[in-house]
């Protein structure tokens, strides 16, 4: 459910037409809706009713600080991968005690800085960074609460670069060597390892492989148990899937209900880390075609975004729906095209020619599920400064980003001394 909806053909985001924004703040940008973005997470919350659950929301997905803050309000805690995420947390008004470090490669300044600030628990990776823990812990003669990641080695089926749970992968600590890591914490000084955190992958649309991955984690967690060891928290990840065409995902309910019969009569508090499924569908990219050029074999559409704007679909070959802002009324003249963008790559391109409704220059369209993975992935590349992103609230719509500047760009480079005389 989304508050993107056409009203006298029209797309209005909640009660803010797009085309008037785009007056405001030109094209592209991201634009979001706080009412869907607090609909997924209370959709989400629900559907956990009745564990002990902590929703730690993926900063990943959209870091934008006022994305953060819409989910602080309702009690969302965060799972964060870095400083830099750590700090939007924080200043979006999420408190030290609900954040989750993880990460493979935190490094000695993250960890004192996640220490320091009080964080809720690390997901540990390796063993080396179990000891490296040890030491910055204990130097600031702090006690680091701790989840061991491990890697179940079970397949998400899901794109491989988004697949984290295979033995291959970088992620996470083997079974082989997952006990050992709960008997070398218990060793290590300064460390105080009571939980243990999977996650197999994002875009996940199918409950089998968690369903598979949270049983071995049963079985873990209680040999764990009976070796003494005190477990007190576990942390499913993320990674439900969303519908950007035709894809159905298990609703969160569904998934409540699996987790439920998965770890009933577990005494533990369960973390989530969902990202993608709170904001994907709460965002939108608004672009601009610039150009209609006629191929041999089908026509381009060239649009003002490009893959610096939205990688997705360079990347892993995703596909997300375009609409127009405003609708024709002969939608049945439809014709060969392929979306493009203006960047001097191939690969820049929002899918293969598919059938489409003609579209002229200068209309507007709306790229939909661009909430999560996003504007957090975009780049300058050719040049072209970062978008801004738009939160529209009912009938009021802010400005939470502002489009840069070629002059913030320039302004951060200089020409090396040597060029002086
Ligand atoms: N927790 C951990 C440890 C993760 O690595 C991730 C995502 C999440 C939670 C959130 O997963 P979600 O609920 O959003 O699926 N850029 C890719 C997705 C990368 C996901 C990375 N990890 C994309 O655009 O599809």
């Amino acid at each position: 459910m989304d508050h993107f909806k056409y009203q006298k053909g029209e797309l209005y985001a909640e009660a803010v037409s797009i085309k008037e924004i785009a007056e405001v703040v030109g094209t592209p940008f991201y634009c979001y809706s706080s009412e869907t973005l607090e609909h997924h997470y209370q959709v989400f919350a629900d559907a956990m009713n009745g564990l002990d659950a902590h929703i730690l929301y993926a900063v990943k997905a959209n870091s934008n600080i006022s994305v953060i803050a819409t989910l602080a309000r309702l009690g969302a805690g965060a799972d964060v991968v870095s400083s830099g995420e750590m700090k939007r947390a924080l200043v979006a008004g999420i408190p030290a005690k609900k954040i989750v470090f993880s990460g493979v490669g935190k490094t000695q300044e993250e960890m004192a800085q996640a220490l320091k600030a009080g964080v809720l628990q690390i997901n540990v990776e390796s063993l080396n960074e179990l000891e490296m823990l040890s030491q910055v812990a204990s130097s600031l003669n702090i006690n680091a609460s701790v989840a061991i990641r491990v890697n179940p080695d079970v397949d998400a089926h899901t794109h491989k670069k988004i697949t984290t749970g295979k033995s291959e992968n970088k992620f996470g600590i083997s079974w082989e060597e997952a006990p050992g890591a709960y008997v070398l914490a218990s060793k290590l000084p300064g460390i105080n390892a009571h939980g243990v955190a999977v996650h197999i992958g994002s875009q996940i649309l199918d409950l089998k492989p968690f369903r598979k991955a949270f049983e071995l984690v049963v079985e873990f967690v209680k040999s764990l148990r009976n070796e003494g060891h005190t477990i007190e928290s576990i942390d499913l990840g993320g990674g439900l899937g969303i519908t950007y065409g035709n894809e159905i995902p298990p609703s969160p309910a569904e998934y409540g209900d699996m987790i439920k019969s998965v770890f009933h009569d577990f005494n533990c508090r369960v973390f989530f880390e969902p990202g993608r499924l709170i904001t994907g569908n709460a965002g939108i990219l608004v672009t601009r075609v610039i150009r209609i050029k006629q191929g041999l074999s089908h026509s381009f559409i060239i649009i003002d975004a490009a893959m610096n704007d939205l990688l997705r679909p360079a990347l892993y070959d995703a596909r997300h729906k375009f609409q127009p802002v405003i609708q024709s009324s002969d939608t049945d003249d439809l014709q060969m095209i392929e979306v493009v963008g203006p960047i001097c790559e191939t690969g820049d391109t929002f899918g293969p020619p598919s059938l489409m409704p003609k579209t002229t220059t200068g209309s507007l369209l709306a790229i939909r599920s661009a909430g999560a993975y996003g504007a957090v992935m975009a780049s300058t590349y050719n040049s072209r400064p970062l978008i801004p992103e738009v939160m529209v609230k009912s009938a009021s719509f802010s400005i939470i980003r502002n489009r840069f500047s070629l002059d913030d760009m320039l302004a951060l480079e200089s020409f090396p001394i040597w060029f002086e005389d």
